[in-house]
């Protein structure tokens, strides 16, 4: 029986985890974030109530569940303390109490907001088209090794002496080459001091937190942020985000060792979408990418930006499979292609030199070049929404399905029809 299971995202981002983080939720003790922060917008729909979370852990909605945000997160106390207000106004007013986060994560700050601006503006035509919620540059003081953490709260001088050394860098570097106004030090320290002691109240153990939790047997979801293909080692480098996003990211980022899990669920769209710039070999440039987009609400939850729409990439797959080795799959929104005659699959990619790959290639200037190479299935022109039985999907759409789970070669578990918890088919529930 899994404890401890991993949800994340085998595509570009926004795959569905919000909805399938919440879906298992009901089963769950404990849902811990290890990677990524406000970038991050996952959507949950319970009835008529939607709800997006940044940096809050999708468990959120249930009562009796322990939200905890682990080292590898970057948090703003800014963004932290305004989705708690946005929480309390939709009725979970105890999302504080539940909240738990470690004095380990990075301090996201106002200087990193402007340091990813200015750079984002610099970089021009070939900007990566980033949240502009400073997480790159949070992750880069990180790896520098003069970041500021939630810990570093406690006290206010030693706070005070680490946020100087790290403006005195970070505003020469907006003056002299960014040419962007600096960011003022008496701001960042107010704004800090009237979180801080509401912060340090969530600050707690994560790792030995989920130690207790394996002891006791509790159930324990690993929710991923951003997905696969944007990993900073693994993904479309640069246009990646600049955290570990794949599976071995959620145990550096909340203390639990490798041997923990117990279930690795990858989330994938029916067919793909990007947000933000860089190589996107399937990308529907046409009315087909426009109808997908429209049907599909495709349409950032954090930025509100339209996002890129393509063909689902089987290539991208059997490296998301074996990367974050997958145990099963969640497959995603199958009713957005209803009404489609034909259906595209890219199940190799055509290399600049002539050859053929079943799997994508590493380095960035190889991917931009890649040519796909389709198979083709027949569409379906009934309606699959909110079908929560596998044998009444029409006979297309089942076939489509199983011609994924053969690709990338592990199983389909849950099907998504529609945005709402009970749009599911679920074959196997990996809590179970
Ligand atoms: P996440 O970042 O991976 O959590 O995904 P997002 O929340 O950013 O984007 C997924 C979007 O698709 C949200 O608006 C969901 O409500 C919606 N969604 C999830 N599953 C389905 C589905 O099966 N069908 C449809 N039509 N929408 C879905
Ligand atoms: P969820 O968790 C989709 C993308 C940005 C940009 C790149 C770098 O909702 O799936 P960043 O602000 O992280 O430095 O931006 O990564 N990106 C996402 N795309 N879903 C996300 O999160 C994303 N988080 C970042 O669009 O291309
Ligand atoms: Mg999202």
């Amino acid at each position: 029986m899994p404890n401890n299971v991993v949800v994340l995202g085998t595509q570009w981002g926004d795959e569905g985890k919000g909805k399938v983080a919440d879906l298992l939720t009901s089963k769950a003790d404990i849902v811990v974030r290890s990677q990524g922060g406000n970038n991050a917008g996952h959507t949950l729909v319970v009835g008529d109530k939607k709800v997006v979370v940044r940096l809050v852990p999708s468990g959120i909605l249930h009562s009796s569940c322990q939200c905890l945000i682990g080292s590898g997160v970057v948090v703003s106390p800014e963004a932290l303390f305004s989705e708690i207000a946005e929480l309390n106004a939709s009725g979970i007013t105890d999302a504080e109490a539940r909240i738990k986060v470690s004095a380990a994560s990075s301090l996201l700050l106002p200087i990193h907001v402007a340091i990813d601006k200015a750079s984002e503006a610099k970089r021009g035509a070939n900007a990566i088209g980033t949240t502009g919620r400073g997480i790159g540059p949070c992750y880069e003081d990180k790896i520098a090794r003069r970041g500021l953490r939630v810990g570093d709260l406690y006290d206010l001088a030693v706070f005070k002496e680490k946020l100087k050394a790290l403006l005195d860098y970070r505003n020469f570097c907006l003056k002299n080459y960014y040419n962007a106004p600096e960011v003022s030090f008496d701001e960042i320290v107010a704004g800090v001091e009237q979180v801080r002691d509401r912060l340090l109240a969530m600050v707690a153990d994560i790792s030995a937190i989920l130690s207790d939790a394996r002891k006791a047997g509790k159930k324990v979801l690993f929710e991923g942020a951003q997905g696969t293909f944007l990993d900073i080692d693994y993904g479309t480098y640069p246009y990646v985000t600049s955290s570990n996003t794949v599976a071995g990211g959620c145990c550096t980022g909340s203390g639990a060792g490798p041997r923990h899990i117990d279930y690795v669920l990858g989330i994938c769209k029916a067919y793909t979408t990007r947000v933000g710039g860089g190589p996107f070999p399937t990308e529907l440039e046409n009315e087909i990418g426009e109808g997908i987009r429209k049907r599909g609400a495709e349409f950032g939850a954090v930025t509100g930006r339209p996002r890129r729409v393509g063909w689902y990439d089987a290539v991208a797959m059997r490296r998301a499979v074996d990367i974050n080795s997958l145990s099963g799959l969640a497959l995603m929104k199958i009713d957005v292609l209803d009404g489609m005659d034909e259906l595209q699959i890219c199940t190799k990619y055509k290399l600049a030199d002539g050859t053929v790959s079943e799997l994508p290639p590493l380095a960035a200037y190889e991917y931009a070049q890649v040519t796909p190479v389709y198979e083709s299935m027949p569409g379906w022109s009934e309606s699959t929404i909110g079908i929560t039985d596998f044998t009444k999907l029409p006979l297309n759409a089942q076939k489509y399905i199983r011609r994924l789970e053969e690709l990338a070669g592990v199983p389909v578990v849950i099907i998504s029809t529609g945005p709402e918890r009970d749009q599911t088919i679920m074959l196997d529930d990996p809590m179970a």
